[in-house]
């Protein structure tokens, strides 16, 4: 099962990501994690990408596609992967396209008034990646990770001023995949293109998505 997520900042693919590849058994690929990660550890990939991240405007494509690449073609991949929050611009989708065949593109829809409450009440666990909200996904205690009590975190990027930059980057450079994907279905072996609404809760959301994925 290889599969592709897309949809706005904050319309859910990282909660979602993490459901669906548990039941399928393949690795998450979230191009944001990567360079979040790079970004704490200080590593060369970090410190090139830090200012562009934390403003909300997207990495160049030549270093996200080569970084794609390499990480699509390791051993744990060979029985699917889920890429999540990648492609991003049409440059990425067509560089995908010859890098590997993909079955399903999972477009989670969730207007834009809901995304802003979405991202300035979500929380993160740096280590893990897990993600809680304070209102509609609270951690058991305020402020911490349910399994290691670790303290949560604000992103850099969920300021109200740059949540609004990378809506309008959205917007300019990843909602025309969402017709580049439609167009492309009239190919043979095509990936299929589902449209998801993104506004009820997590799990129904789940299990729309899963009612579409046949193997
Ligand atoms: P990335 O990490 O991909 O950020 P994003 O696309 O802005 O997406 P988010 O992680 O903000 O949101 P999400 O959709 O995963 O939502 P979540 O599940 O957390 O990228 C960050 C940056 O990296 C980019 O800005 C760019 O600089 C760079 N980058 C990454 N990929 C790149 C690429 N391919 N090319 C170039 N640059 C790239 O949910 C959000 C909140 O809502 C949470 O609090 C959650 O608990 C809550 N929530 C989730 N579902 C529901 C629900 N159904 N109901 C109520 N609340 C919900």
């Amino acid at each position: 099962m290889r599969l592709i997520l897309l949809g706005c900042p904050g319309a859910g693919k990282g909660t979602q990501a993490k459901l669906i590849t548990a039941h399928f058994h393949i690795p998450a690929i979230s191009t944001g994690d990567i360079f979040r990660t790079a970004i704490q550890q200080g590593s060369e990939l970090g410190r090139q990408v830090k200012a562009i991240v934390e403003s909300g405007h997207l990495v160049p494509d030549d270093l996200v596609i080569k970084l794609v690449a390499e990480r699509i073609s390791q051993a744990d991949c060979e029985q699917g992967f889920l890429l999540d929050g990648f492609p991003r611009t049409t440059a990425q989708a067509e560089a995908l396209q010859t890098l590997s065949p993909i079955d399903y593109v999972i477009d989670i829809d969730v207007p834009e008034d809901e995304i802003v409450k979405r991202l300035s009440g979500r929380r993160v666990h740096p280590a893990s990646g897990r993600t809680y909200h304070l209102i509609y996904q609270p951690p058991r205690h305020p402020e911490q990770d349910d399994i290691t009590g670790e303290a949560l975190i604000q992103r850099p990027d969920d300021s109200e001023a740059t949540i609004r930059k990378r809506l309008s980057v959205y917007h300019e450079q990843t909602h025309p995949l969402r017709h580049y994907y439609q167009q492309l279905q009239k190919q043979k072996d095509a990936p299929r293109y589902l449209h998801i609404d993104g506004t009820g809760s997590v799990d129904v959301i789940t299990q729309t998505i899963m009612s579409h994925l046949h193997h």
